[in-house]
């Protein structure tokens, strides 16, 4: 900082000296530069050292023959930029920077000082994601990259990333190497993040990165969603969106329908639309289902709770996203079980009953109903048979039964019915009804009588009492809460 005067203007002189010999070793410098449309680049004047007042020269900028820019070393208030808003020049070292690239911004850039010259090839990459980075599920994106050079185009390899940072494979087409066009595979929800397009050729030597947001709006659901349930229970299908997860603020709309079966009519059941800040707002449009929507679900949840479902509530259930005239679903298919008892009520000595377990809709292989006594031997277990959706057993005896829905080996669902030992005179109660009321007290008397009768008198007495409670009571299931009763696995 103390030097004296003469020290420093002879430390300026050799400064100079040396800046200019610099300069001079360096002119008709080529340079090789990359840029990405869209994005902005900075390309160099390498002779030019910060702060050196070295003479009255001009500092211009051209692309090709174009004048992009000029400067008065001497006065750098006077810098022209005569083409567009998307060209600077940074100081000190008067770097030229081109903002908002173009395809056609490829090409030899030409910084020229004195008699001093550096040419920059810039070469351009343009890569658009078609309908905008912004997909529902199962749509399949299609990638095209473009490149723009002053020199031949190269040949190029493309390599893809999922944001996973695996590899993708993918078929990419070339016409020309002008353009290169990818097609991709479905997307899934848990697809979305930044990908990376890997762009590699050997001359000029380019190993470049370009990242990409992808966007894939859809569920979080399994693709195919079986939910079992026990009749009269309570069910809450749920659709869990990523909208709040990879913040897809656009707005979409969707509904719910509900049809028992394939090829069966749609019922809405509620239909939503995304607010400005992603939430979800749900509106009933069903009057005669009864169903709720619950209060304080989660976000980007689409929910419907069956407070008592109904054995005819089964069926599909398909909530539906709408985005730009295009849509995406997911459903979820609601199997009911229920067991009811042919005669309902208690078992007549030497009597049977038909114990019934069934589902409302078919069931996948790997699955099917299983009957079983608790505590039973291996006699009192059976099986339903692929495609069946109804199993029977024969009861003879009083005793705990269950049928579970079996799914891979697990219990789905298991429903309980207790078969009562019906207390003796209820026995005889009956044979009197099916004698008829007036000849209730012959009937009695008889019973007195006979008293002694042999056992196998009693047999064929058992077996028309059973006849005659089938006959009072035929057809009528089992009440919950009653004689059967549910358990979950
Ligand atoms: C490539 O760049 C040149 C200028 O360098 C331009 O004339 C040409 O139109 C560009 N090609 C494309 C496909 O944009
Ligand atoms: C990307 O492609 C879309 C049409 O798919 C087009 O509207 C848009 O201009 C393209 N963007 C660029 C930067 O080429
Ligand atoms: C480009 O990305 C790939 C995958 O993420 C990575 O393996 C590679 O090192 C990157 N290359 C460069 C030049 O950044
Ligand atoms: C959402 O739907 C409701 C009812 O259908 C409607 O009143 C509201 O304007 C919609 N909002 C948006 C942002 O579309
Ligand atoms: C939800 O939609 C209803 C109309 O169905 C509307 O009154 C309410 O303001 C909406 N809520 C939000 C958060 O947009
Ligand atoms: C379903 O069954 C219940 C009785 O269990 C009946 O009230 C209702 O109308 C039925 N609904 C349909 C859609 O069949
Ligand atoms: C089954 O056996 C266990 C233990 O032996 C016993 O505790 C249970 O009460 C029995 N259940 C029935 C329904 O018989
Ligand atoms: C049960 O018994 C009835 C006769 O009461 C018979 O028709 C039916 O086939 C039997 N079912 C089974 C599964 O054994
Ligand atoms: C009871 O069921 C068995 C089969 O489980 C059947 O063989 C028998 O005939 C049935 N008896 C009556 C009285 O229905």
């Amino acid at each position: 900082q103390e030097t004296t005067p003469n020290v420093s203007s002879a430390l300026h002189i050799l400064f100079l000296l040396l800046s200019h010999s610099l300069i001079s070793t360096m002119a008709h410098q080529n340079e090789f530069q990359i840029g990405l449309a869209g994005g902005e680049v900075t390309l160099n004047c390498p002779g030019i050292i910060a702060g050196s007042k070295l003479t009255q020269e001009k500092v211009t900028w051209k692309h090709y023959n174009t004048l992009l820019c000029y400067m008065n070393t001497q006065d750098t208030r006077i810098w022209k930029t005569f083409i567009g808003d998307r060209f600077d020049i940074k100081s000190p070292h008067k770097q030229l920077q081109v903002r908002n690239l173009k395809l056609t911004d490829a090409g030899i850039y030409t910084c020229k000082y004195g008699s001093h010259e550096v040419r920059t090839s810039l070469h351009i990459f343009n890569l658009n994601l078609s309908l905008d980075g912004h997909f529902l599920q199962n749509e399949a994106p299609e990638l095209i990259l473009m490149q723009n050079s002053s020199s031949p185009l190269p040949d190029l390899s493309i390599t893809l990333f999922d944001s996973n940072n695996n590899r993708v494979t993918a078929e990419v087409q070339n016409k020309n190497r002008q353009k290169y066009i990818v097609n991709l595979k479905k997307l899934e929800a848990m697809d979305s993040g930044t990908w990376v397009c890997q762009v590699h050729s050997d001359s000029p030597l380019i190993n470049e990165n370009i990242s990409f947001a992808v966007k894939v709006l859809g569920f979080q659901n399994p693709d195919l969603e079986r939910k079992y349930a026990a009749v009269d229970s309570t069910v809450i299908l749920s659709w869990h969106l990523n909208s709040q997860k990879i913040k897809w603020k656009e707005g979409f709309t969707g509904q719910l329908n509900w049809k028992q079966q394939e090829g069966a009519n749609a019922h809405e059941l509620l239909d939503f639309n995304a607010t400005a800040q992603g939430e979800l707002n749900e509106t009933k449009k069903s009057s005669n289902f009864l169903f709720e929507i619950p209060e304080g679900k989660r976000e980007s949840t689409i929910e419907v709770k069956l407070p008592k479902v109904h054995f005819n509530h089964s069926g599909q259930y398909q909530c539906q996203l709408k985005y730009q005239g295009r849509y995406a679903q997911n459903k979820i298919e609601l199997v009911v079980m229920k067991v009811s008892a042919n005669p309902a009520g208690p078992l007549s000595r030497g009597a049977n009953i038909t114990l019934t377990c069934q589902v409302s809709g078919l069931l996948p292989p790997s699955a099917y109903l299983h009957w079983e006594r608790v505590n039973g031997t291996e006699m009192d277990k059976k099986n339903s048979k692929q495609q069946e959706v109804k199993l029977d057993v024969n009861v003879s005896a009083a005793g705990l039964w269950s049928c579970h829905l079996i799914e891979d080996s697990d219990r789905k669902i298991s429903l309980h019915y207790l078969v009562e030992e019906a207390p003796v005179w209820i026995n005889y109660v009956i044979i009197g009804a099916s004698i008829g009321g007036s000849l209730l007290a012959f009937a009695l008397g008889c019973l007195c009588i006979i008293s002694g009768i042999s056992w196998q008198r009693r047999r064929q007495r058992a077996k028309r009492m059973a006849q005659a409670r089938q006959h009072l009571l035929e057809n009528r299931t089992c009440q919950m809460g009653k004689n059967c009763f549910q358990e979950r696995s």
